[in-house]
């Protein structure tokens, strides 16, 4: 197989090639990169030259996406813009990146007849009351919240359309919260580690109470590639590894890992519509595909986690200050 992974620089798409080439032995990767402020190359250092290519470039770039396309047998689609804090500053590169590039990709596939996965999130869903007992399924009715994920939710109505109407050979993936390595600064989980190791206090926005359903993003990646080799054209599938925590814990969870008192944190203004909860039933992808996480222990994949940033200072360092930067004018 030859596959396009689209944001492959980025956080969760980086994983992704990192653990697939280990997984496929036979495969060569194409990442396309616009190099954002989000994405590194570092985060691909140490691949084998002959079965990876990077191409820096951007989804909505019609031609060179064309090429790409037609020289491969798949499309990996994460390519976003993903932090929802800064679609709530600047929605209009939500826009372009989510919707538009979308859109691209999905005419170079439908000229070329070839299999694309496109990568979503559970907040297209809208959000549940802390004390509901559902959880999301592939049948829950679209209620995004934010700018970015009304425009994730637009991406993947775009993927359902080309399926129906153009016979486009696509599945949908809507993932929970990732936590690992190579997660950018501004994200939860890596500003409050990165925080407390510049000797700063974390953040909490509002009360804490809000509720995430965290997964390892190697067990998205696992999930990842168990759709692009074993899922039906057309389906939608929920990934998620019954990880729900609210955000308090997982601060004081940090702080504890780091030998630090669990209550020495900031309450700091709350997020404008902040989703207060979300939770992935993932029986679809589990009982049809066969997938399972297996980085089932939070603690553990936390104090990993924790340990890659206190070793990586050298990666995370340089993004840190323009972070807190954008941070302090909200
Ligand atoms: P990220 O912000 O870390 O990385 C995004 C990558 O996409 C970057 O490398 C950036 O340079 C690239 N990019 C952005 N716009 C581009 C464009 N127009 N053309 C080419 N490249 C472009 O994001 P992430 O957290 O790794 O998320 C990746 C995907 O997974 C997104 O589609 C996101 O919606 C989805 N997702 C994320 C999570 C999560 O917890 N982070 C959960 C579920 C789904
Ligand atoms: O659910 C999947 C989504 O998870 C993905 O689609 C998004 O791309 C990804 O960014 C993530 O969205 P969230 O908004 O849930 O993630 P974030 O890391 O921004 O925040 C997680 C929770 O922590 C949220 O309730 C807000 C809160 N938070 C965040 C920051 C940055 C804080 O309390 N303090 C902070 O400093």
């Amino acid at each position: 197989m030859n596959i396009v992974v689209t944001g492959g620089a980025g956080f969760i798409g980086s994983n992704f090639v990192h653990y697939t080439l280990k997984e496929r032995p036979n495969w060569h990767i194409t990442v396309l990169d616009a190099l954002t402020y989000a994405g590194n190359e570092e985060n691909l250092r140490g691949l084998d030259p002959s079965r990876f290519t990077f191409v820096k470039g951007d989804t909505t770039d019609a031609e060179l996406v064309d090429k790409l396309v037609s020289e491969n047998d798949a499309v990996v689609h994460y390519a976003a813009e993903s932090h929802n804090d800064n679609s709530l500053k600047n929605p209009r590169p939500f826009l372009d990146s989510n919707i538009i590039g979308t859109y691209t990709i999905l005419e170079a596939v439908r000229k070329h007849g070839k299999r694309l996965h496109h990568i979503s999130t559970d907040e297209v869903y809208g959000d549940l009351e802390l004390d509901d007992p559902r959880r999301f399924t592939e049948q829950t009715a679209y209620n995004p919240s934010s700018p970015y994920s009304a425009t994730k939710a637009a991406s993947d109505h775009l993927v359902r359309a080309w399926v129906r109407s153009f016979g486009v050979q696509a599945t949908i993936s809507n993932c929970s919260n990732n936590y690992g390595p190579y997660q950018h600064v501004e994200k939860f989980i890596p500003r409050q580690v990165t925080e407390i190791l510049e000797g700063r206090r974390p953040k909490l926005y509002g009360k804490g109470e809000n509720v995430r359903d965290w997964i390892h993003t190697e067990d998205h990646s696992s999930a990842v590639l168990t759709i692009l080799e074993k899922g039906v054209s057309g389906e939608t599938y929920l990934i998620g590894a019954d990880g729900e925590k609210d955000n308090k814990s997982v601060v004081e969870l940090i702080l504890k890992t780091m030998g630090k008192n669990p209550t020495d944190y900031e309450h700091v203004s709350d997020r404008p519509g902040h989703d207060m909860r979300y939770a992935i039933d993932s029986s679809k992808l589990r009982t049809e595909l066969g997938w399972k996480p297996t980085f089932t222990d939070f603690e553990m994949g936390l104090k990993d986690t924790i340990n890659w940033y206190a070793d990586n200072e050298a990666w995370w360092k340089p993004q840190k200050e323009e972070t807190e930067q954008k941070y302090s004018k909200a």
